[in-house]
């Protein structure tokens, strides 16, 4: 049977500055979806991460399907009522538009889809990052897919050997996506050398070359691209489907033990480690550190097992420390150098202001 996962994400308001969503709010999409996707979907997992609320949903209709867009859409509305009846934080801060027109991509919310053949068995990881950014993911997935350091599977699987076609999209071109596609092994420098800069060049799906089996699928929207202004992280969602033709769920994971700097953190205008934790966390110091969780599934005939909680095991709780120490170290040089990110990325209009009236005051030395 051809299913399609689709995952939609937004922030629309939390508790206690960006920490998490309020019960009721949670609740709130969560009766919305049941109710409204009646006739439409087949199974439904709705979780928060940080103060972002992500709605996955199995269904027939494809990607980009209007109706599977709209319920989503609606979804976030009534969650947006219940954060405005509260006074909650940031409430409907994501939903970027006025009016549902079509397809939610480009209106705020984040969206990753994938549409397959269900293998007799289908294990996939859904993951979701808070205070961050899409590019949070390319260090990860490509250490994952293509190097055998952390991979096994590219020495060991025949299945794999062929390697895999990273799609990859320049995320600073709105009017039209700008993609490319690039092949491991024989591409991995050039794939490298775009994915070193996750601000622009982000990693959008990556396809298994033996079966042309559809393996990631990443939410790449920039909300400050879609703007043309500050408007909060981006905090991206990701669908990878494991074993097989794929990475083992534990060579997708090991990456992550990295704990590898990205943007994000405090205010979206410093780097931080970014830091794998359970299911439905918060976020603490220093509005971070930021944050991924990671949910594994079988999905059979569209019906969704329940989740495995995928970094809730002691060998993370080992990482998390080390993480902190990772971020502590970087919060010692407070704004300066590579713990700010740089002019071009930051998200507060107050440098642009003071920069701008700094300049006026420069003189030129004789
Ligand atoms: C992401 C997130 C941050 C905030 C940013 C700005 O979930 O919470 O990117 O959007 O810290 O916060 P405010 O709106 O309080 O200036
Ligand atoms: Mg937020
Ligand atoms: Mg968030």
């Amino acid at each position: 049977m051809k299913v399609t996962l689709s995952v939609l994400k937004a922030d629309v308001g939390s508790i206690g500055g960006h920490i998490k969503p309020s019960r009721a709010l949670f609740d709130e999409v969560k009766r919305f979806v049941k109710e409204a996707g009646k006739n439409l979907l087949i199974d439904s997992y709705v979780s928060s991460t940080g103060d972002d609320v992500a709605i996955l949903t199995t269904h027939e209709r494809g990607v980009n399907d209007e109706k599977i867009h709209k319920l989503a859409w609606d979804a976030f509305l009534a969650g947006t009522a219940v954060a405005k009846k509260q006074g909650l934080y940031g409430a409907g801060q994501d939903l970027l538009k006025d009016s549902f027109s079509g397809n939610i991509k480009g209106m705020g919310p984040a969206v990753a889809e994938m549409e397959f053949e269900e293998r007799p068995n289908e294990p996939f990881v859904f993951f979701a990052a808070d205070k961050t950014d899409p590019g949070a993911y390319n260090l990860p997935f490509y250490l994952a897919f293509a190097d055998p350091m952390f991979n096994s599977g590219l020495i060991l699987s025949t299945k794999m050997g062929k390697g895999f076609t990273f799609r990859i999209i320049d995320v600073a071109h709105t009017e039209k996506d700008r993609i490319i596609d690039l092949n491991t092994p024989e591409d991995i420098y050039e794939i490298a050398t775009l994915l070193r800069d996750g601000e622009r060049y982000v990693i959008e799906s990556i396809f298994s070359r033996s079966t042309g089996g559809h393996g990631v699928s990443v939410s790449t929207t920039r909300l400050h691209n879609i703007a043309g202004k500050y408007t909060g992280k981006d905090d991206p969602v990701a669908l990878v489907r494991v074993q097989g033709e794929f990475p083992a769920t534990g060579e997708v994971l090991a990456p992550f033990e990295i704990g590898h700097y990205v943007a994000g953190f405090m205010r979206g205008s410093h780097n931080g480690p970014l830091m794998p934790c359970p299911l439905n966390v918060t976020v603490s110091y220093f509005d971070g550190p930021p944050v991924v969780t990671g949910a594994a599934f079988c999905v059979h005939e569209g019906k969704l097992t329940e989740a495995a909680d995928v970094f809730d095991h002691p060998f993370w709780e080992h990482v998390r420390g080390k993480i902190s120490e990772k971020a502590t170290a970087i919060r010692r040089q407070g704004f300066s150098g590579p713990a700010m990110l740089p002019y071009s990325e930051l998200e507060y209009g107050g440098v642009v202001e003071k920069l701008t009236a700094l300049d006026k005051k420069f003189k030129l030395r004789d």
